[in-house]
């Protein structure tokens, strides 16, 4: 494991995804609290952090990013511009901008710098709250490969990281980024048709929450790819067959493809500015 042994981190908007990110940094033991400072907008906010995870906590973000090297960039897109322009005058070439804003590019945060600040773009997923996140990342035209190993040892805390390039990252974002989404929607139809035959509901959201999660550690733990594993299940004749040509019939795959492209073309949208 790469340990940050020098650095200092900043988080400039620690809400859900940047406390997980927190989290995952001093749980996995990258670096002590007394090298992080986070800000966020409200003091209650930054109150509940001090006190649940005794990092020291500030409401100026341009103080985060006068004591940090690597800064957090954990906002919503919307806030971004403001936040850039309040930080952007005690920012150098010895930073690292860490972004996980969906569908801010690598080069409007440059541009919005004015030094030619190392950055990288990260698309994270929920599922880095509970240490199981999916996350990929660009460089920027400064970042280095020893900005991208830091970057890379951060979100491995929290779950899997992959380098990719700028223009894979609207991709990721609708199939990991948004993925979580898919499976709970599936899980909302299968706990329905658990209920509607019949199983009463505590018992049909334990069934079908544990089938997922069952059927996510084989996949990941048995090395063999999904195709195999359901080969391995379906028996002619069976059930699982019966169900199988039923999806396969009313073109269940076309329509998961269809829905992670239609995701992808809004991700395409919004970085054009559409709204
Ligand atoms: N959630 C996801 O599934 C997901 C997936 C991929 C990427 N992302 C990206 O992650 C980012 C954060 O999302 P989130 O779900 O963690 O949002 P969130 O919980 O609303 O967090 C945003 C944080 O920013 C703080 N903030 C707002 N204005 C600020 C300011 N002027 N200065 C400093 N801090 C400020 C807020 O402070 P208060 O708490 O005090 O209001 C809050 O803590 C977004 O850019 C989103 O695109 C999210």
């Amino acid at each position: 494991m790469v340990m940050l042994t020098h650095q200092r981190l900043g988080i400039i908007g620690a809400g859900n995804m940047g406390e997980a990110l927190l989290r995952g940094v001093l749980h996995g033991g990258l670096m002590g609290a007394d090298r992080i400072l986070v800000s966020a907008k409200t003091p209650e906010r930054l109150a509940d952090l001090n006190q649940r995870l005794k990092v020291r906590t500030t409401q100026s973000n341009l103080t985060v990013a006068e004591f940090a090297d690597i800064v957090i960039l954990g906002i919503k897109p919307q806030t971004m511009n403001d936040i850039l322009t309040e930080i952007r005058p005690v920012l150098t070439q010895n930073h690292l901008l860490v972004s996980i804003a969906a569908g801010i590019t690598t080069q409007h945060i440059e541009q919005m710098c004015g030094v030619d600040v190392p950055v990288i773009r990260v698309m994270p997923n929920t599922p880095a709250l509970v240490g199981e996140g999916a996350s990929a990342y660009c460089r920027g035209r400064f970042a280095t490969a020893e900005h991208a190993l830091a970057t890379h040892a951060i979100l491995d805390v929290v779950g899997i990281a992959v380098e990719t390039t700028e223009d894979r990252m609207n991709p990721v974002t609708a199939v990991s980024g948004t993925g979580p989404a898919y499976i709970f929607y599936t899980l909302e139809a299968m706990i329905q048709a658990a209920q509607d035959l019949g199983l009463d509901p505590d018992m049909a959201r334990l069934l079908v929450k544990q089938t997922v999660l069952g059927a996510a550690r084989l996949v990941m733990d048995s090395g063999e790819e999904p195709d195999v594993l359901r080969a391995r299940v379906t028996s002619k004749g069976g059930t699982t067959q019966a169900a199988i040509e039923y999806l396969e019939s009313h073109g269940y795959k076309k329509l998961v493809q269809d829905a992670i492209l239609a995701a992808c073309r809004r991700a395409d949208a919004l970085n054009r500015g559409g709204s």
